[in-house]
């Protein structure tokens, strides 16, 4: 040990372990944005990574590339990517950080333009994990914590005009703020948005506060802030929007000029519109303004510029309804992180707009910024193309939530980072509510944030999950919106009716998306656009968040990735990985695979679903005189719809007819005519609306599917198979000797458990029962004429199955009558029904059901009945860990056939769930990653009589009682015949 300190301050203070310092030498948040004109630094930077913080910079260069983690790049040698949930990856209490602590120098030389003399320089890094220390040039410039908001610093004392500086980044990953960060997601160290250096002239625009109303009032508050001193006479501001110059202010507020202490003055102004037969933002019309305010000198000269684009809304709460411009909106939300398999953090403009456009053809509305302010294009975007977004500071202390909540030491970080966001990104219309964070206990620093927020932005409503949940119906507390998470269906309904309701119940969170999920989500929607008082939520989550690993050495691919995956699925010798996959000891594992979309954004089938729960145009009933349309969009008329109309009948045929759309205003309805004479034979029959864009839409090409409503115009016609003479062939074992198949019905009774049956705890349940295992048994095998009974039992640990099969040779094939009897140890199993396997070669599936993707019985009414067709090998979806996947729901008969038309088919008695797949249930029960499964070159065929719903257990509630399986007897009869 030595007394010395080490020479450099910044340094010397270790920030790292100081919760009180939350920056030194930055400059204040603000709302101007300075990315054009500004030199952008973004590149290849010389990248050091040291072992601790204050360890000596001075071994070998090598090179990492900004904006970007070098967790995910080969400068980042063994600090490899690290997913946890709630614990935190070291040990250290609060506020402190363990002894080993990766520590990033970047360095790369700048070159200062030498038309920038006599004007103000600014480094801006847009974001910096966990701690930032800027040097240039060798000198302490400052320090910035706040890992997902930009960071400024004033250079104009430090480089010269025309010379060469040397910029110096030192990142510091784990650190007080470490503890304040720690969401649900994966642990990284780097520079992960774009670094600028930009110049102004001294007297510029410090801020910017536009107010814009859906009266068309419009507020603009300009800070001007002379750097060289004392504001002077004959400066003004002037606005302009859509090319019309509307106001200036020649008259500073000069409160404090008179005050010659002051170096630093800041100037107020505030120009005011009325903005006549303004067009109004919402998310279903997003009209934008172009807004310049500048900043002149006497002579009329523009000194600074600062350019919005905003949007003329309200957002109140009347009651317990949240208003957006006087509607009550349906909130139909995402949580969203800015996640990419290649970069970890990084993501692209085109990234953004990527998954904003999928959003919006899947029916959503709205985004919470889990768990932090997004990159700023995000809201660019949000404006643009029509979200409500709740902005969400970094707060989440999830470990020690209850220890931080009202530690004074944290006090200046909760203010600091609410404030900042709230100063950043207040001038997007897209934002509706502020949350303080996520996952953080309760406690007096949000109180602090709170009173900040309410007092600087009294425009919008706060939320705070953690305030809220200790009682719904409080009034005093620092959420204006109680929000909160997974909270189950009967609840939020009884809360609503109970008369106790004061404001509005928005879920932060609920129906989680981790592997085959969001089961019950249409039942969630059906009590909420039933129930006043609910408002909708926000689906756990956008993202899969599984990184692009090679296989051979474990590492993340990185950038070079592009074009390794397809379809979400990866390329030979890649997989994506999930916690634990690099080497972490505390990890948890898929937990961090919980989104509606692939790592490659590729949607997930649960999407549909969305997509048809959240249908702007919808059928409310049938009726003699014809079909009833309601618009169930909150501003917008049908006339961007254009509808087709599709009659599905059971013996094959499938008719269409446009379809005119009425012009109905939102809530309205209308009966139209049935577009079809029913044809008097062809048995069951569906009437389909088929709507897509009638034009180009900024999210949407002309001709893109938006939804399609389905209403059943006749009930299926009973049949019946007569008997015939032709013998049944079954073995000594009573199994169905078959040429088509490789493995006869048998009883099934267990699924591949889904992330819902495991972490749910319900697939443990099953094993103890010993459902994965079942011992067949056969009783008896009765021949009456040419009719085979075959009597088995299953057994499993606590009970006993019984188990019938009655073949009944018909015309062109067997009919199978199955009977299971389940006793009652086994109330709530995953499925009740037969599974056998065909021969290679029978590839291609068509059936009449529903489709043409993947549905369950509490995941179904996105999927409409019709005749669908598909290869095999794409009914699977590949789960990032395998399970139950590829069912399709409520079919009625199948085809299983080769490319010569050969093959079999199935006529099932009812609709039925069936999944047909390469894998056997404990194929994809024993593999832990997609790319360990091998496929089998038959297919598993599963006709189920019941089957489970899936819920949402691996992080809420599981699926109602009315989707599960009850004990006792279980009936189910289907037809065989090859083709
Ligand atoms: C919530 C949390 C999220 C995520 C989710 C589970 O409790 O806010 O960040 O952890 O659960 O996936
Ligand atoms: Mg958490």
């Amino acid at each position: 040990m030595t007394d010395a300190l080490p020479a450099d301050p910044l340094i010397a203070l270790r920030p790292w372990e100081a919760p009180e310092v939350t920056s030194w030498g930055r400059l204040p948040m603000n709302a101007v944005d300075r990315r054009s004109g500004a030199l952008l630094l973004d590149g290849d930077w010389r990248f050091q990574l040291l072992s601790t913080p204050d360890a000596p910079v001075g071994g070998a260069w090598s090179s990492s590339y900004v904006p970007g983690v070098w967790t995910m790049q080969s400068a980042g040698a063994d600090d490899l990517p690290q997913y946890t949930n709630v614990r935190m990856p070291f040990a250290e209490f609060p506020p402190g950080s363990p002894a080993a602590n990766p520590t990033g120098v970047y360095e790369r030389e700048v070159d200062v333009p030498a038309d920038w003399a006599g004007r103000r320089i600014v480094l801006q890094v847009g974001a910096a994990e966990s701690v930032l220390l800027v040097h240039v040039d060798g000198r302490p410039v400052g320090i910035s914590k706040d890992s997902h908001l930009a960071a400024e610093f004033d250079l104009t004392e430090v480089v010269r005009p025309g010379e060469r500086s040397i910029v110096r980044l030192t990142v510091v990953k784990w650190s007080d703020a470490s503890h304040i960060e720690d969401q649900d997601q994966w642990w990284h160290g780097g520079v992960t948005r774009s670094v600028l250096l930009y110049a102004t002239d001294p007297l510029h625009l410090a801020d910017v506060t536009v107010r814009a109303s859906y009266a068309g009032e419009l507020r603009i508050d300009c800070r001007v802030r002379d750097a060289g001193g004392a504001l002077p006479d004959g400066w003004y501001v002037s606005g302009e929007l859509e090319g019309q110059l509307f106001a200036q202010d020649r008259e500073f507020d000069r409160a404090n000029a008179e005050d010659d202490r002051v170096s630093d003055f800041l100037g107020e102004a505030r120009i005011q519109a009325t903005v006549p037969e303004v067009r109004t933002w919402n998310a279903e019309t997003p009209e934008l303004y172009d807004l310049t305010v500048r900043l002149h000198r006497p002579d009329g000269a523009v000194a600074d510029t600062s350019r919005h684009r905003i949007g003329f809304r309200d957002v109140e709460i009347v009651g317990r309804d949240l208003l957006v411009n006087g509607e009550r909106v349906f909130i139909r939300g995402v949580n969203r992180h800015d996640f990419h398999p290649l970069t970890g953090r990084t993501v692209s403009c085109d990234d953004m707009r990527a998954d904003l456009v999928l959003l919006k053809r899947f029916g959503f509305n709205a985004i919470r910024t889990s768990h932090y302010p997004n990159d700023p294009t995000l809201y660019d975007l949000a404006d643009e193309l029509g979200f409500y977004v709740v902005d969400e500071a970094d707060i989440e202390s999830h470990d020690h939530a209850h220890e931080i909540a009202d530690d004074p030491r944290y006090l200046g970080a909760f203010v600091d980072r609410v404030s900042r966001m709230v100063l950043r990104d207040k001038n997007h219309p897209s934002i509706i509510i502020w949350s303080l964070g996520n996952e953080s206990d309760y406690g007096a620093n949000h109180d602090a944030a709170a009173g900040w927020v309410r007092r600087h932005d009294p425009t919008r409503p706060i939320q705070y999950e953690g305030a809220a949940k200790l009682d719904w119906a409080a009034t005093d507390d620092a959420s204006d919106i109680a929000c909160p998470m997974y909270a189950p269906i009967e609840d939020c309904v009884a809360h609503a009716l109970s008369g106790e309701q004061t404001r509005p119940l928005i879920q932060c969170e609920y129906s989680h998306a981790m592997g085959n999920s969001n089961g019950t989500l249409a039942d969630h929607w059906a009590a909420i656009e039933s129930t006043p008082g609910l408002q909708g939520g926000f689906i756990w989550e956008f993202w899969d968040h599984g990184i692009l690993q090679r296989v051979s050495d474990g590492r993340p691919v990185g950038r070079a990735g592009a074009g390794l995956y397809d379809n979400g699925v990866v390329a030979p010798g890649h997989r994506w990985a999930y916690g634990g996959d690099f080497g972490e000891t505390i990890h948890d594992g898929a937990f961090i695979a919980d989104g509606v979309v692939f790592p490659d954004r590729t949607p997930k089938p649960a999407l549909y679903e969305h997509r048809e729960i959240a249908a702007p145009v919808r059928i409310e009933c049938y009726r003699h005189e014809g079909i009833v349309l309601g618009n169930h969009q909150h501003f917008r008329g049908l006339d961007w719809l254009s509808g087709e109309w599709e009659l599905s009948l059971a013996d094959g045929r499938t008719l269409s007819a446009p379809a005119e759309l009425p012009a109905l205003r939102p809530g309205e309805t209308a009966a139209v005519p049935l577009p079809f004479e029913l044809p008097r034979d062809g048995g069951e029959a569906w009437l389909t609306l088929r709507v897509t864009t009638a034009e180009d839409q900024p999210w949407a090409p002309r001709g893109t599917d938006v939804c399609a409503p389905q209403v059943r115009l006749r009930a299926p016609a009973v049949r019946e198979d007569a008997p015939v003479e032709r013998p049944v062939e079954v073995d000594g074992e009573g199994l169905l000797i078959h040429p088509l198949l490789t493995a006869a019905p048998t009883l099934s009774l267990w699924r591949a458990p889904t992330d819902n049956d495991e972490l749910g705890g319900i697939a443990p349940r099953w094993r103890t029962w010993g459902l994965d295992s079942l011992v067949r048994k056969v009783v008896s095998v009765r021949q009456e004429g040419d009719r085979v009974t075959v009597d088995a039992e299953y057994a499993g640990t606590v009970g006993v199955v019984r188990h019938r099969q009655v073949f009944t040779p018909v015309e062109g094939g067997i009919r199978i009558d199955e009977e299971a009897e389940l006793p009652d140890e086994f109330h709530d199993v995953a499925r009740v029904g037969s599974v056998f396997e065909t021969v290679e070669g029978l590839d291609l599936l068509e059936w009449f059901g529903q489709g043409p993707w993947e549905s369950y019985p509490d995941r179904s009414v996105g999927a409409p009945v019709g005749h669908h067709s598909l290869p095999v090998d794409e009914l699977f979806t590949p789960y990032l860990r395998p399970q139950e996947s590829g069912g399709r729901h409520g079919v009625r008969r199948f085809t299983l056939s080769a490319a010569d038309a050969t093959g079999l088919a199935v006529e099932l008695d009812e609709p039925r769930q069936v999944s047909v797949t390469r894998y056997r249930a404990e194929d994809l029960t024993a593999a832990s990653h997609h790319d360990e499964l091998v496929p089998r070159s038959g297919c598993v065929v599963h006709l189920d009589a019941a089957h489970r719903g899936l819920g949402t257990a691996s992080c809420g509630p599981d699926t109602s009682a009315s989707y599960l399986i009850p004990p006792g007897v279980h009936r189910w009869s289907w037809t065989l015949r090859v083709l």
